[in-house]
Protein backbone atom coordinates (compact mmCIF):
# COMPACT_ATOMS: atom_id res chain seq x y z
CA UNK A 1 0.00 0.00 0.00
CA UNK A 2 1.53 3.54 -0.84
CA UNK A 3 2.08 5.53 2.05
CA UNK A 4 1.27 9.41 2.56
CA UNK A 5 4.22 10.93 4.07
CA UNK A 6 5.10 14.26 4.94
CA UNK A 7 8.73 15.01 5.56
CA UNK A 8 9.78 18.72 7.33
CA UNK A 9 13.59 19.39 6.06
CA UNK A 10 14.63 21.56 8.07
CA UNK A 11 18.18 22.14 6.94
CA UNK A 12 20.64 23.98 8.71
CA UNK A 13 18.33 25.95 11.03
CA UNK A 14 17.31 25.74 14.95
CA UNK A 15 20.16 25.61 17.98
CA UNK A 16 18.98 22.75 19.92
CA UNK A 17 16.61 24.11 22.08
CA UNK A 18 14.23 25.43 19.52
CA UNK A 19 14.68 22.28 17.53
CA UNK A 20 13.27 20.61 20.88
CA UNK A 21 10.63 22.98 21.19
CA UNK A 22 9.54 22.55 17.87
CA UNK A 23 9.63 18.79 17.87
CA UNK A 24 7.90 19.41 21.26
CA UNK A 25 5.16 20.92 19.73
CA UNK A 26 3.99 19.09 16.62
CA UNK A 27 4.44 15.73 18.69
CA UNK A 28 1.76 17.61 20.91
CA UNK A 29 -0.64 18.39 17.94
CA UNK A 30 -0.20 14.96 16.45
CA UNK A 31 -1.21 13.48 20.08
CA UNK A 32 -4.38 15.60 19.64
CA UNK A 33 -5.02 15.00 16.16
CA UNK A 34 -3.75 11.69 15.38
CA UNK A 35 -2.08 10.92 11.96
CA UNK A 36 -4.36 7.91 10.90
CA UNK A 37 -2.22 6.18 8.80
CA UNK A 38 -0.17 9.18 7.32
CA UNK A 39 3.55 9.54 8.29
CA UNK A 40 4.95 12.54 9.01
CA UNK A 41 9.14 12.70 9.29
CA UNK A 42 11.28 15.95 10.90
CA UNK A 43 14.87 15.64 9.69
CA UNK A 44 16.37 17.33 11.59
CA UNK A 45 20.07 18.64 11.91
CA UNK A 46 22.78 15.06 13.23
CA UNK A 47 23.31 17.04 16.47
CA UNK A 48 19.22 17.35 17.36
CA UNK A 49 18.49 13.52 15.97
CA UNK A 50 18.60 11.74 19.41
CA UNK A 51 16.63 14.67 21.49
CA UNK A 52 14.03 14.93 18.81
CA UNK A 53 13.91 10.89 18.56
CA UNK A 54 13.18 11.04 22.41
CA UNK A 55 10.62 13.38 22.21
CA UNK A 56 8.61 12.04 19.10
CA UNK A 57 5.68 9.58 20.57
CA UNK A 58 2.22 10.49 18.31
CA UNK A 59 1.83 7.45 16.22
CA UNK A 60 3.75 8.03 12.83
CA UNK A 61 5.92 10.69 13.96
CA UNK A 62 9.17 10.19 13.30
CA UNK A 63 12.67 11.61 13.00
CA UNK A 64 15.12 11.42 10.23
CA UNK A 65 18.69 12.61 8.81
CA UNK A 66 19.53 14.93 6.21
CA UNK A 67 22.22 13.35 4.97
CA UNK A 68 24.86 10.16 5.82
CA UNK A 69 28.61 9.01 5.08
CA UNK A 70 28.61 6.72 2.98
CA UNK A 71 31.01 4.62 4.74
CA UNK A 72 30.76 2.14 7.72
CA UNK A 73 32.84 4.08 10.34
CA UNK A 74 36.49 4.99 10.56
CA UNK A 75 38.79 8.08 9.91
CA UNK A 76 36.57 10.20 8.05
CA UNK A 77 36.58 13.44 10.20
CA UNK A 78 33.67 15.62 10.33
CA UNK A 79 31.09 12.36 8.69
CA UNK A 80 28.30 10.64 10.22
CA UNK A 81 27.41 7.08 9.54
CA UNK A 82 24.23 5.60 8.83
CA UNK A 83 24.51 3.32 12.09
CA UNK A 84 25.21 6.77 14.58
CA UNK A 85 22.08 7.72 12.93
CA UNK A 86 19.99 4.59 13.48
CA UNK A 87 21.24 4.22 17.11
CA UNK A 88 19.52 8.04 17.84
CA UNK A 89 16.46 6.35 17.07
CA UNK A 90 15.94 8.06 13.85
CA UNK A 91 14.56 6.07 11.18
CA UNK A 92 14.91 8.27 7.71
CA UNK A 93 17.52 9.90 5.89
CA UNK A 94 17.58 12.13 2.92
CA UNK A 95 19.80 11.06 0.43
CA UNK A 96 20.84 13.33 -2.89
CA UNK A 97 18.91 16.55 -1.90
CA UNK A 98 20.00 19.02 -4.88
CA UNK A 99 21.97 21.18 -1.96
CA UNK A 100 24.38 18.00 -1.58
CA UNK A 101 24.50 17.46 -4.69
CA UNK A 102 25.33 21.25 -5.49
CA UNK A 103 27.06 22.67 -2.55
CA UNK A 104 28.88 19.10 -2.19
CA UNK A 105 29.42 17.85 -5.29
CA UNK A 106 27.57 14.66 -4.63
CA UNK A 107 27.35 12.87 -7.89
CA UNK A 108 25.27 9.81 -8.67
CA UNK A 109 27.84 7.00 -7.49
CA UNK A 110 28.33 8.65 -4.60
CA UNK A 111 24.29 9.01 -3.77
CA UNK A 112 24.10 5.17 -4.85
CA UNK A 113 26.53 4.11 -2.16
CA UNK A 114 24.78 6.27 0.41
CA UNK A 115 21.67 4.97 -0.54
CA UNK A 116 22.98 1.46 0.31
CA UNK A 117 25.15 1.63 3.01
CA UNK A 118 21.67 3.39 4.76
CA UNK A 119 19.42 0.57 3.91
CA UNK A 120 22.16 -1.82 5.14
CA UNK A 121 21.47 0.07 8.82
CA UNK A 122 17.50 0.12 8.49
CA UNK A 123 17.25 3.75 7.78
CA UNK A 124 14.24 4.59 4.82
CA UNK A 125 15.52 6.69 2.07
CA UNK A 126 14.09 9.61 0.78
CA UNK A 127 15.66 10.08 -2.27
CA UNK A 128 15.76 13.61 -4.00
CA UNK A 129 15.65 14.27 -7.58
CA UNK A 130 14.70 16.90 -9.62
CA UNK A 131 16.05 19.46 -12.47
CA UNK A 132 17.19 22.90 -12.78
CA UNK A 133 15.74 25.47 -14.65
CA UNK A 134 17.73 25.29 -17.67
CA UNK A 135 17.66 21.84 -18.00
CA UNK A 136 13.63 22.42 -17.48
CA UNK A 137 14.11 25.13 -20.25
CA UNK A 138 16.10 23.09 -22.97
CA UNK A 139 13.42 20.40 -22.17
CA UNK A 140 15.47 17.60 -20.84
CA UNK A 141 13.78 17.58 -17.68
CA UNK A 142 12.53 14.13 -18.13
CA UNK A 143 16.31 12.99 -18.98
CA UNK A 144 17.47 14.45 -15.87
CA UNK A 145 15.22 12.77 -13.71
CA UNK A 146 15.60 9.71 -15.15
CA UNK A 147 19.60 9.57 -15.21
CA UNK A 148 19.38 10.22 -11.46
CA UNK A 149 17.08 7.74 -10.47
CA UNK A 150 18.49 5.29 -12.89
CA UNK A 151 22.11 5.78 -11.19
CA UNK A 152 20.77 6.24 -7.70
CA UNK A 153 18.68 3.98 -6.78
CA UNK A 154 17.49 1.57 -9.52
CA UNK A 155 20.76 -0.63 -8.91
CA UNK A 156 18.95 -2.05 -5.94
CA UNK A 157 17.28 -4.64 -5.49
CA UNK A 158 12.97 -4.69 -5.38
CA UNK A 159 13.01 -5.28 -1.78
CA UNK A 160 15.49 -2.41 -0.87
CA UNK A 161 13.91 -0.45 -3.50
CA UNK A 162 10.66 -0.81 -1.39
CA UNK A 163 12.24 0.95 1.38
CA UNK A 164 12.64 3.97 -0.59
CA UNK A 165 10.57 6.72 -1.06
CA UNK A 166 10.95 9.34 -3.82
CA UNK A 167 10.81 13.07 -3.70
CA UNK A 168 10.92 15.49 -6.54
CA UNK A 169 12.10 18.77 -6.05
CA UNK A 170 12.77 20.64 -9.17
CA UNK A 171 15.54 22.59 -7.93
CA UNK A 172 13.84 26.37 -9.59
CA UNK A 173 11.43 25.95 -6.95
CA UNK A 174 13.51 25.12 -3.63
CA UNK A 175 13.49 27.76 -1.68
CA UNK A 176 12.33 30.68 -4.31
CA UNK A 177 8.85 31.10 -3.90
CA UNK A 178 8.27 29.62 -7.29
CA UNK A 179 6.24 26.33 -7.12
CA UNK A 180 5.83 23.92 -9.66
CA UNK A 181 1.83 23.83 -10.65
CA UNK A 182 -0.22 20.53 -10.19
CA UNK A 183 -0.15 19.75 -13.86
CA UNK A 184 3.41 20.22 -13.72
CA UNK A 185 3.61 18.30 -10.45
CA UNK A 186 2.19 15.29 -11.59
CA UNK A 187 3.20 15.07 -15.10
CA UNK A 188 6.93 14.46 -13.63
CA UNK A 189 5.40 12.25 -11.03
CA UNK A 190 3.83 10.10 -13.25
CA UNK A 191 6.86 9.80 -15.76
CA UNK A 192 8.45 9.10 -12.24
CA UNK A 193 5.88 6.16 -11.33
CA UNK A 194 6.49 4.77 -15.06
CA UNK A 195 10.18 4.73 -14.78
CA UNK A 196 9.54 3.01 -11.40
CA UNK A 197 7.07 0.52 -13.49
CA UNK A 198 9.28 -0.37 -16.41
CA UNK A 199 12.13 -1.27 -13.61
CA UNK A 200 10.13 -3.25 -10.88
CA UNK A 201 6.84 -3.51 -12.24
CA UNK A 202 3.27 -2.68 -11.53
CA UNK A 203 2.91 -3.83 -7.38
CA UNK A 204 6.38 -1.74 -6.96
CA UNK A 205 5.18 1.23 -8.82
CA UNK A 206 1.60 0.84 -7.57
CA UNK A 207 3.21 1.26 -3.73
CA UNK A 208 5.91 3.38 -4.49
CA UNK A 209 5.50 6.83 -2.65
CA UNK A 210 6.38 9.93 -4.36
CA UNK A 211 6.69 13.39 -2.74
CA UNK A 212 6.90 16.78 -4.44
CA UNK A 213 9.39 19.56 -3.11
CA UNK A 214 9.85 22.80 -3.66
CA UNK A 215 8.32 25.71 -1.80
CA UNK A 216 4.98 23.91 -0.86
CA UNK A 217 3.24 25.44 1.83
CA UNK A 218 -0.23 25.45 3.50
CA UNK A 219 -1.76 27.19 1.13
CA UNK A 220 -0.47 25.44 -1.83
CA UNK A 221 -0.29 22.11 -0.72
CA UNK A 222 -4.09 21.33 -1.16
CA UNK A 223 -3.72 21.72 -5.10
CA UNK A 224 -0.50 20.08 -4.91
CA UNK A 225 -1.76 17.02 -2.75
CA UNK A 226 -4.84 16.29 -4.95
CA UNK A 227 -3.13 14.94 -7.70
CA UNK A 228 -3.32 11.30 -8.05
CA UNK A 229 0.62 10.59 -8.18
CA UNK A 230 1.73 12.94 -5.44
CA UNK A 231 1.38 11.10 -2.27
CA UNK A 232 2.56 14.09 -0.02
CA UNK A 233 5.37 16.54 0.27
CA UNK A 234 9.29 17.09 1.22
CA UNK A 235 8.76 20.71 3.24
CA UNK A 236 12.21 23.31 3.40
CA UNK A 237 11.08 26.60 5.22
CA UNK A 238 7.41 25.95 5.72
CA UNK A 239 8.75 22.89 7.84
CA UNK A 240 10.00 25.62 10.82
CA UNK A 241 6.95 27.46 11.99
CA UNK A 242 4.72 23.97 13.55
CA UNK A 243 1.26 25.53 12.50
CA UNK A 244 2.05 26.20 8.78
CA UNK A 245 3.50 22.23 8.97
CA UNK A 246 0.85 20.97 10.43
CA UNK A 247 -1.79 22.66 7.82
CA UNK A 248 0.45 20.84 5.45
CA UNK A 249 -0.25 17.79 6.82
CA UNK A 250 -3.59 18.24 7.24
CA UNK A 251 -4.06 18.71 3.40
CA UNK A 252 -2.48 15.87 2.98
P1 LIG B 1 11.54 24.63 0.32
O1 LIG B 1 12.62 23.46 0.34
O2 LIG B 1 10.24 24.01 0.80
O3 LIG B 1 12.06 25.65 1.29
O4 LIG B 1 11.44 25.13 -1.06
C1 LIG B 1 12.29 22.15 -0.02
C2 LIG B 1 13.49 21.28 0.11
O5 LIG B 1 14.61 21.74 -0.18
O6 LIG B 1 13.39 20.10 0.51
Amino acid sequence: MRKKVVAGNWKMNLDLSQGADLATGINKHFMAEPLNGKEVILCTPYIHLSIVSSLLSAPGLTAGAQNCSEHKSGAYTGEVSAAMIRSTGASSVIIGHSERRTYYGENDALLASKTAEALRNGLRVIFCCGEVLSEREGNIHFDIVKRQLEQGLFILSEEDFRKCIIAYEPVWAIGTGVTASPAQAQEMHHYIRGLVREKYGKNASDDTTILYGGSCKASNAAELFANHDVDGGLIGGASLVQDEFCNIVKAL
